[in-house]
């Protein structure tokens, strides 16, 4: 009796003496192993008489379980002192920054776009929208293209195959001049508009995309000259530049629907391009066809019009030598412009 009461006094001081899990087993096994104090108590059971064996069987045992909850509180103490320890060695370092999610930004051809639209506006210029995907009529035939033109052919052009209103097949617009049309056959002169939008050519390398963006611009009333279209536009690129100072040309051309024709070309101020003459829009006086066109009479109406691709003016005023950039989604290109 006494004796057992001794062993587990024994235990709760030999488990209080260690503070590691691996001494914890140890002692454990000095009281509870194959050879341990316990054991060779219960092994001694034999040699008793029934009513003592069972009689000490019984104590032996309350004192064999009393040894294991001690067994077990103080493993439990030693796994959180452990823990606490560990919390305390590893503790966060409140300084270091945190995970943002990544900002979003304007698209530099999108800007190119907003800032467009803001310059215009500041003049009286309407803002119009209209179909990518557009009849044969009005991407071509109301702009005085002959039936042969060049243009039409599927080199050029993406056609959908669905036939449009006027018996042809529907194509994706090549150009914003459909806009002129659909604008003027709706509106009163003076007629004062740019119609920024989406456009496609069978086109790909370093200045050309299949998919690129232009602003057509159209202003018609009954004495606006190419004098206008010099003035208006030279003002455009001179505040969409920042610049008094641009190398801009107005060089000789032709196009169906205007007559006189202009290209308009820059030259790069930086870059790789440095130096380099850029074509960023096609303009001119409007074809008396094309004025009756728009339901006017040529003989009472005139005007301008232009369009403008916004790549090619993105392209000048950063610099970049590749349009192609501007749709590969590249990041670490793109985040430069925010
Ligand atoms: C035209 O598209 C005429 N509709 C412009 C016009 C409007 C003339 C009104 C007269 C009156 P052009 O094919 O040159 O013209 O294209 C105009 C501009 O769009 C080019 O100067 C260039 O800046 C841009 N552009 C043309 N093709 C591409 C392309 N594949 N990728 C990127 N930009 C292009
Ligand atoms: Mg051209």
């Amino acid at each position: 009796m006494e004796r057992l009461e001794q062993l587990i006094e024994e235990a709760r001081a030999a488990f209080a003496a260690v503070d590691q899990p691996a001494a914890l087993e140890n002692e454990k096994a000095r009281f509870l192993g194959k050879s341990g104090s316990i054991t060779g108590l219960l092994k001694g059971l034999g040699k008793l008489a029934p009513q003592e064996k069972r009689v000490q069987g019984a104590r032996i045992n309350a004192a064999k379980e009393a040894i294991e909850r001690l067994l077990a509180e103080r493993r439990a103490q030693i796994a959180e002192a452990e823990l606490n320890a560990r919390l305390a060695q590893e503790s966060i370092d409140v300084t270091l920054p945190g995970r943002k999610r990544g900002a979003g930004g304007i698209h530099p051809v999108i800007r190119t776009w907003m800032r467009v639209e803001k310059i215009f506006g500041s003049i009286g210029f309407d803002v119009a929208d209209g179909p990518e995907i557009e009849t044969d009529w009005f991407n071509f035939t109301a702009l005085n293209n002959p039936p042969n033109h060049p243009a039409r052919s599927m080199q050029d052009t993406f056609y959908v195959d669905i036939n449009g209103t006027d018996g042809l097949p529907l194509n994706l617009r090549t150009h914003t001049s459909p806009m002129q049309v659909r604008y003027a056959r709706v509106h009163r002169p003076p007629i004062k508009v740019i119609a920024p939008g989406r456009t496609y050519r069978v086109d790909s390398d370093a200045t050309h995309s299949p998919m690129f963006h232009q602003v057509e611009g159209l202003w018609i009333d009954e004495d606006v000259s190419f004098a206008d279209l010099k003035g208006v536009y030279t003002d455009f690129l001179r505040r969409f530049f920042e610049s008094d100072d641009l190398q801009v040309r107005f060089r000789p051309s032709f196009f169906p629907f205007t007559e006189p024709s202009a290209e308009i070309d820059m030259m790069f101020t930086s870059g790789p391009n440095k130096g380099k003459w850029l074509e960023i829009s096609g303009a001119g006086q409007v074809h008396p066809t094309v004025v009756r066109n728009f339901g006017l009479d040529p003989e009472q109406y005139i005007g301008f019009a232009f369009g403008s691709g916004l790549e090619r003016l993105t392209m000048l005023r950063y610099g970049v030598d590749d349009l192609r950039l501007f749709f590969e989604g590249d990041l670490r290109f793109l985040s430069q412009f925010n």
